[in-house]
């Protein structure tokens, strides 16, 4: 056998073959078999990987520590391994080269831990990889050629991330993959050639993620896929030709928001064998062309009515062999029955003068043997002045001018649309009957008071809206009822108190919209923590807070922060002080003035993006930024009154940065300033303000910065000079880059915006999902 070392690992190994502790080379607090060359080193609380692992080792357990970072060669000492287990090592960033000489492991466990972006070199030197585990991670990014060295690689887990979207040629250089598992992510965007050179794959898993659409586009290029597994996917409509796969046999859609599919939807899916469409919304199905081995047709879960409409699917389901399953949802005499058992002759449609004893479904008036040419049209009950949608289960009675809350919207309702009335006041048990709605519309209703209860019973509630009524309190009981409230929109109201109490009964609250409310101070009462502990995103845009009490904000789970325009003058610090995961903060249009040290200390390591534009602000300490590092995304300080900045140069991974519309004063002590600009590849706009010979002109283009002592910045005929106004947005890269990951990560990032940014799960865009479901 031949062993190449690199000095550094024989190091290692002299310094192991001599350890004193180590009479079988195992390293203490591991457990060791000699016979298997296993090494287990299981929630040891390990900060490094053992550097004295005996290099023969095949096996290498990891679970469980807290190795926070890898850095680059951190297993050369073992090169040998096969199998290596880093799960919930709390790992955070996997450098580039981390792995280079672990060329034959053949499985990778990096599943439970923090990993936000996968770097193009990461995984280099797998090269005999067969199974990777990325899942329970926050990948948010891929880079471009991330997986480029991993050939034989069959296995991808990516399973509960944070990936939004997929860029083109994501997986390239996958070539003997076979199954892709991007299950459990917020995917809503696969761009045409993300799975491009995917030629061997053949089971794909996208379910559990946010695709409205099939991607048909993306999908086609999928030549060998057998299995592909879409489910739990918010799709409302499956139009013709939307599967165009030649060799699919296994397609999972259930559990998807289906109303309707094409009878050509699977036109180019001949293979096709296996159709899971349970748990779904069709009413009915017509017989499917294109797939002729279909051998099974899951409807489980749908509401299926078996009348008229029905009969052509399950004549030919019979004919085909088909195996039905699912039951008859209706009508009453029909129902539970199995969609297999049902005789098609039953399949009927209501002659006239039948009596109609079922609630919803009054059966058009045509002759009762004639099969349909269109859609029945069912008509429904529902409230005077209200239009209702049995099909759709959506309801609306928008500006009608009611004063009380109409009753008796039919049962299955999902959407209620109430906005621009007039209630005043919405008392207790006002939805009655509403047991299934999801999302409730009660802008501009003037409503000035909740009583306690007033949304009880509505078990499925997730989305409200309250916006612009006049509410200047809340009932500690007035969402008493409805535990699944998930996004509340309080904006435009009146309140003078962060409603604490109210909010303890919403424990799936996630997003909270407060914005134009009269707020004047956040109080310990309202520890998000105890109150909301699953709260992410929280809106306080133009309140009148002139403070947030220490630990007010403390929340494990706060991602995004909104506190601009209100009248804080200080920094809110101390009222972050526990809440570790705040990713966008933003402090703009407030009057704070200074900027001490370490003002972010507490979030610097998830802050992303920060924002402090029109504040006033005068001074910021060299040490205000202390603890923000590559991690920080944007950063903008415009329109302050600063005459200097802090030193930049540790924010690598900027991408966005706007110091615009400040006082610069352009003497030496800006030349760290000067020199960060020539260095980076972000088109900086600062412009000197000071001393007045120069004023208007840009920081990167005076000549001031020539007489500073230890001036060695290079002639810079490279720098490409803006004329525009507006945001820094990331540039070419100059040749002269450094290596680091992230300003590499820019450097190759073609990603269109959305999938840098996850969007933010926006009521609005979730509105408009469920609306579009409901629809
Ligand atoms: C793990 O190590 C860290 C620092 O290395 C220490 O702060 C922490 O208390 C340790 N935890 C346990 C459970 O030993
Ligand atoms: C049909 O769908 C139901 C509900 O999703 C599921 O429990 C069942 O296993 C499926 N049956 C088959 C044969 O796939
Ligand atoms: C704040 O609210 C006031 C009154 O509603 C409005 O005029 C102003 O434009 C708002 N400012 C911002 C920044 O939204
Ligand atoms: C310029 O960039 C390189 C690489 O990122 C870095 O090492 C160096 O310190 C930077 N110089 C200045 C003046 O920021």
């Amino acid at each position: 056998m031949k062993m190449h070392f690199s000095p550094a690992a024989l190091v290692l190994l002299i310094s192991a073959l001599s350890s004193p502790t180590d009479a079988g080379k195992c390293p203490k607090m591991c457990s060791c078999d000699g016979a298997k060359l296993t090494v287990a080193c299981i929630s040891k609380n390990l900060t490094e990987v053992p550097p004295t692992v005996d290099e023969i080792t095949l096996k290498l357990d990891l679970r469980n520590n807290n190795l926070r970072e890898l850095p680059r060669g951190a297993f050369t000492h073992t090169p040998y391994l096969t199998h290596l287990n880093l799960q919930r090592c709390n790992i955070i960033i996997v450098s580039e080269g981390t792995f280079r000489t672990l060329g034959r492991v053949v499985s990778l466990n990096l599943a439970y831990n923090k990993i936000d972006v996968l770097y193009q070199e990461s995984f280099d030197g797998l090269s005999s990889l067969k199974e990777l585990h990325l899942d329970h991670n926050r990948i948010e990014e891929i880079q471009p050629g991330a997986f480029t060295q991993l050939g034989f690689l069959n296995m991808l887990g990516l399973t509960h991330n944070q990936l939004v979207y997929i860029p083109n040629m994501a997986f390239q250089g996958l070539n003997n993959i076979k199954w892709l598992r991007l299950s459990y992510n917020s995917l809503n965007n696969l761009a045409h050639e993300a799975f491009a050179g995917l030629f061997t794959l053949n089971r794909l898993s996208l379910d559990h993620n946010e695709l409205q659409f099939f991607p048909t586009q993306t999908m086609n290029r999928l030549r060998e896929v057998t299995r592909l597994d879409m489910s739990f996917n918010p799709m409302t409509y499956l139009g013709e030709e939307s599967v165009s796969m030649a060799k699919l046999t296994h397609l999972y859609l259930d559990h998807m928001s289906l109303q309707d599919l094409s009878d050509q939807a699977l036109s180019g899916a001949p293979q096709l064998s296996h159709l899971d469409l349970s748990h779904n919304q069709l009413r009915n199905l017509e017989p499917l062309l294109g797939p002729k081995e279909l051998r099974s047709l899951n409807l489980t879960g749908n509401p299926s009515y078996c009348n008229c409409y029905m009969r052509p699917l399950r004549q030919w389901a019979s004919v085909r062999r088909v195996k039905l399953l699912g039951a008859c949802a209706g009508p009453p005499h029909l129902s539970d029955e199995p969609l297999q058992a049902v005789d098609p002759q039953k399949l009927r449609c209501r002659s006239r003068g039948e009596t109609l004893k079922d609630e919803f479904e009054r059966e058009d008036e045509r002759s009762e043997s004639a099969l349909p040419t269109a859609k029945p049209k069912p008509k429904v009950k529902c409230p005077a002045n209200c239009d209702c949608d049995a099909d759709a289960q959506h309801a609306t009675c928008e500006g009608r001018g009611h004063t009380k809350v109409p009753q008796g919207f039919p049962t299955k309702t999902q959407l209620l649309d109430l906005r621009s009335n007039h209630f005043h006041y919405l008392p207790a048990n006002s939805f009655r009957g509403s047991g299934q709605v999801v999302s409730l519309h009660l802008e501009f209703c003037k409503i000035h008071e909740i009583e306690g209860g007033a949304f009880q019973g509505m078990k499925k509630l997730y989305y409200l809206y309250l916006s612009d009524n006049d509410l200047t309190s809340l009932e500690p009981e007035a969402f008493a009822g409805a535990p699944e409230l998930t996004y509340l929109h309080l904006e435009g109201n009146r309140l003078v108190q962060f409603p604490g109490s109210a909010l303890k009964l919403l424990p799936s609250l996630f997003v909270l919209h407060l914005e134009r409310n009269a707020i004047s101070k956040v109080e310990p009462s309202g520890l998000l923590s105890s109150v909301t502990p699953k709260l992410r995103e929280l809106y306080l845009t133009n309140n009148t807070i002139t403070s947030v009490a220490k630990g007010a904000l403390d929340s494990a789970y706060l991602g995004i922060l909104h506190l601009d325009s209100n009248q804080l003058t200080e920094m809110p610090t101390h009222a972050l002080s526990e809440a570790a995961s705040v990713e966008e903060l933003s402090l703009s249009h407030n009057s704070i003035r200074w900027v001490g040290p370490n003002a972010f200390q507490p979030v610097s390591q998830s802050l992303k993006r920060l924002y402090m534009d029109q504040m006033g602000m005068e001074k910021m300490s060299q040490d205000a930024l202390a603890g923000l590092g590559p991690g920080l995304r944007a950063l903008t300080v415009r329109g302050n009154q600063l005459e200097e900045l802090p030193d930049l140069s540790p924010l690598s991974g900027l991408e966005v940065v706007d110091l615009q519309d400040n006082p610069l004063l352009c003497d030496c002590s800006l030349l760290p300033l000067r020199r960060w600009i020539e260095n980076i590849t972000l088109e900086v706009i600062a412009i000197c303000a000071n001393p007045p010979e120069i004023r208007g002109q840009k920081v990167r283009d005076v000549k001031v910065f020539m007489s500073c002592p230890e001036n060695v910045s290079p002639p810079d005929e490279k720098v490409v000079v803006v004329a525009s106004g507006g945001l820094s947005k990331v540039k070419k890269p100059k040749p002269s880059l450094s290596k680091t990951p992230a300003v590499k990560a820019k450097a190759k990032a073609k990603l269109p915006k959305a999938a840098k940014k996850k969007p933010q799960k926006k009521p609005v865009s979730s509105n408009a999902k469920h609306s579009k479901k409901i629809l």
